[in-house]
């Protein structure tokens, strides 16, 4: 603020309008240079107190000490003066708020842009897993013939995983499925156990629904077993199963061939060989002509080390479900047939990538992932 507005105009020793034309010009040049200091809100304040204020600012300052007591003859043109100060005076400071509020507001709006055009952050989405994606296969293929997929639980209890697939207490197949029991608390009405195969399934559906049935069940079971090569206690099964009025032998190979040659290529055949199993009757094992040597058994080094120069390799098992487990599900095996196969999918996938490792499926290293995108 200009030290002039202190001192009244006989102080100063002005006596002509000239002259307070001329201290007007030098208040308001100061106003202007002082003006072009102030760039924040805050700086804009000070400002304003300092030549607005109504208690200390330059104006009431100018109105009581050049105005006020201004001689007769100087009156009117101070009065003058004064308007045009004031009225220009309002003009820059409004202009400058207006730029001061403006240049804020762009300076905030240019820290919170984002910038559309700059590359995004890549994020690896990963894949699924190839035993996941052996499970799709076999269901796309079981899906075009008109099986539905249903799931259920891991674990089980007895009944299901046993005695409903007319696998009594102390039946021999019970050891061949060294089974982990679930340890419950004192006083449980029950045992649990983890399923070993997905065939509970096959109760569990026949138990809800009347023939006819056409189910596949992908899933994991467990069996106590040291992990190596070709072993874990955690595997994965398709479970299938079809009951009608009309399902013969031959329904049953015509399925099995078509989804092996689905599966593995047209030019692989099928066989059966007699098994045994205590809910199917009869029980075959299917095997495929070996998917290394073409079924001669001979690759250009010799042996084929797959098939063991058989020719054929195993798959998996399968039968007509026995009519014993019709009895547990309420239907009428004089009226009902079907079949049912479990086809074990980690050794599929092994035959069909060429994976000789059981264990990578569960060791979920990226470098074998990345391999199956
Ligand atoms: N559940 C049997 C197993 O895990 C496989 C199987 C399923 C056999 C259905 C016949 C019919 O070994």
């Amino acid at each position: 603020m200009a030290a002039s507005v202190e001192k009244t105009l006989a102080e100063q020793g002005v006596k002509s309008a000239e002259q307070v034309a001329a201290l007007f010009g030098e208040v308001r040049s100061q106003a202007e240079t002082d003006l072009r200091g102030v760039s924040t809100e805050k700086q804009f304040e000070e400002f304003r107190n300092q030549w607005l204020g109504r208690k200390a600012g330059a104006l009431t300052k100018i109105t009581d000490n050049w105005l006020k007591q201004a001689p007769g003859e100087l009156k009117k043109s101070v009065g003058q003066e004064f308007n045009k100060f004031k009225t220009a005076l309002e003009a820059v400071i409004e202009e400058r708020r207006a730029a001061i509020e403006f240049g804020e507001e762009a300076a905030a709006d240019a820290k919170d842009r984002v910038d559309l055009s700059l590359p995004g952050v890549v994020r690896s989405v990963g894949s699924r897993h190839l035993i996941r994606q052996v499970f799709q296969e076999i269901e796309d293929i079981f899906f075009s013939i008109g099986f539905s997929v249903v799931e259920g639980p891991e674990i089980e209890t007895p009944y299901y995983n046993f005695e409903a697939l007319n696998i009594p207490e102390f039946h021999p197949v019970r050891d061949d499925m060294d089974t982990f029991y679930m340890e419950l608390p004192k006083g449980a009405p029950g045992q649990l156990l983890l399923r070993t195969h997905t065939s509970p399934m096959q109760i569990r559906t026949m138990e809800k629904h009347k023939p006819p049935v056409r189910v596949i069940v992908p899933g994991r079971v467990y069996r106590r077993d040291n992990p190596d090569a070709t072993h874990s206690f955690a595997f994965h099964q398709v479970e299938g199963l079809a009951v009608d009025t009309d399902i013969t032998f031959c329904d049953f190979t015509g399925t099995i061939e078509y989804f092996v040659k689905q599966f593995f290529g047209a030019n692989v055949k099928t066989r059966f060989r007699p098994s045994y199993f205590p809910f199917t009757e009869p029980s075959v094992e299917f095997d495929a002509s070996c998917v290394f040597c073409g079924g001669s058994g001979t690759t250009a080094s010799g042996t084929c080390g797959k098939c063991k120069g058989a020719g054929w390799i195993e798959l998996f098992g399968a039968g007509m479900v026995d009519p014993a487990v019709y009895g547990f599900v309420g239907y009428d095996p004089k009226r009902v047939s079907g079949f049912a196969f479990g086809i074990g999918i980690d050794r599929l996938a092994m035959l069909k990538y060429g994976i000789d490792d059981l264990q990578v499926f569960f060791q979920n290293d990226v470098r074998f992932l990345k391999q199956f995108p």
